[in-house]
């Protein structure tokens, strides 16, 4: 089954100190960066493009495509600007490849930065990541000492500064418009669009925003060329990208795999649901992907498979929840986080987020009535695509998608009274270990 994994972002993650530059170096770690050097930068932009590259960090967007809305004749200086914000429910991929690897984002981001002509990329990360912030700041030092960064890299006449920024600390700071806001010093909160970051971003300047993976992908492109990232992944969905198992597997982690692996490949090679259990439901891109359950087992993570499927590929952070779990529950729980990480800004995420745990808090109770499931999907249609930003829209994934396949449960909830995965409550789950 091995053979199905692709490591290569993941490649030295168990080899001794692999975070160091002599690691990184050892295993032909800034050979990338000759090449690239080597190469027109509008070349590094089309083999990108040519690589089918899309991006990492959850909408999917080509990643060459980005680079190239760039607008070489303004005269202001261009940025890059590396989302590492990773706050996502269920999201960890960016965190492990940055403590496992870090020397492949930096080489990654020298080679975007070259490409866009930037001469300033900043790495905004979560802030309450301290251990990350330190590691890939050690590796920047690492970097400028070793002529990686600086002036002159490699004797190139390219000069590139890396800044290593700490997030303060919200959900909303990934998104990238309210991250620019973040990194500029102000609160947190999505622009509104246009104009788009490609044309006036960072300090009104034309700035490439892109996820950790992407970027971290792109060294091996450069080395390795389009044809061999693209031989990997389905038609529309090319390469390989990290998949975040998580909850109740027997051997939980990151595997990097090609675009288009299924859930039931995965399983097999994370050892299974957690014995004596059966799956129940599952994120496939984080929490505000919608559910799948075990009838998707066999779906192609890819971008439109997971789309044709009724959900979307975002994060590829599956979360698995077996049959111990409420569902009613799990559901709660992430509608208290979009509510409490709504930045305010509009009327349909603050109002909105706020019903939908009253509603959901009252359900998990067994208190309302079946009225209010139709209510819930109601409220939701006004959050839908009426929201400033995606987060408003994401809130809305966990509740309409559990709606769909677990209306009856939410229904016991009512006949029962309270929740049937209480043990007070039934005796149906005597002698189940119950998540809470
Ligand atoms: C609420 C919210 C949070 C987000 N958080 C992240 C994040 O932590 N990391 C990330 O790369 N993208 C995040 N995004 C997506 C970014 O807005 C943006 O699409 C992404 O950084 C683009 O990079 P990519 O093209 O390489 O995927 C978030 C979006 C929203 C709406
Ligand atoms: S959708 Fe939510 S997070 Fe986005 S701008 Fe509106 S209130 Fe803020």
């Amino acid at each position: 089954m091995t053979d199905m994994l692709t490591p290569v972002l993941t490649d030295i993650w168990d080899a001794e100190q692999s975070w160091k530059l002599a690691t990184y170096v050892d295993q032909g770690g800034y050979a990338a960066l000759d090449v690239a050097f080597a190469m027109d930068p509008d070349d590094i932009i089309t083999a990108v493009k040519d690589s089918g590259l899309r991006g990492r960090g959850g909408a999917g967007f080509p990643t060459g495509m980005k680079w190239s809305f760039i607008p070489q004749d303004n005269p202001k200086p261009k940025y890059l600007v590396v989302n590492a914000d990773e706050s996502e429910p269920g999201t960890c991929k960016d965190i492990p490849l940055m403590m496992g690897n870090p020397h492949v984002l930096v080489e990654g981001v020298i080679i975007s930065s070259y490409a866009i002509r930037a001469n300033k990329a900043f790495i905004y990360i979560r802030g309450e990541v301290v251990h990350v912030i330190r590691r890939v700041q050690a590796a920047v030092e690492e970097a400028y000492a070793a002529g990686h960064l600086g002036k002159d890299i490699h004797g190139s006449g390219y000069d590139l500064d890396v800044v290593v920024h700490a997030g303060a600390g919200a959900y909303i700071c990934g998104e990238e418009t309210a991250l620019l806001e973040g990194l500029e010093g102000r609160r947190g909160q999505p622009r509104l669009r246009p104009p788009f970051p490609a044309v006036a971003g960072l300090y009104a300047s034309p700035t490439v925003i892109n996820n950790v993976e992407s970027i971290a992908s792109v060294p091996a492109i450069v080395k390795n060329g389009a044809a061999w990232f693209g031989a990997m992944g389905t038609e529309k969905s090319k390469g390989h990208g990290i998949f975040s198992l998580s909850g109740h597997v027997q051997k939980p982690g990151q595997y990097e795999a090609p675009l288009g692996i299924t859930l039931r490949e995965l399983l097999d090679l994370a050892g299974g649901v957690r014995e004596g259990h059966q799956l129940k439901f599952w994120t496939p891109g984080g929490s505000s992907t919608p559910l799948f359950t075990d009838a998707h087992l066999d779906v192609p993570l890819d971008f439109e498979g997971v789309a044709g499927a009724g959900s979307m590929l975002g994060t590829r952070a599956l979360q698995i929840f077996d049959d111990s779990v409420c569902v009613v529950r799990a559901v709660l729980r992430w509608t208290e986080f979009y509510q409490h990480e709504s930045c305010g800004k509009c009327t349909p995420c603050r109002e909105g987020t706020w019903w939908l745990t009253q509603a959901l808090t009252r359900l998990e109770n067994g208190q309302g009535s079946e009225a209010d499931l139709d209510q819930l999907i109601d409220q939701c249609d006004n959050i839908l695509g009426r929201a400033f930003c995606a987060l408003g829209d994401g809130a809305t994934s966990p509740v309409t998608s559990s709606i769909q396949y677990f209306r009856d449960e939410y229904l016991t909830h009512l006949s029962n009274g309270g929740c049937p995965f209480d043990p007070a409550r039934s005796t149906a789950w005597a002698g189940t270990e119950v998540s809470a």
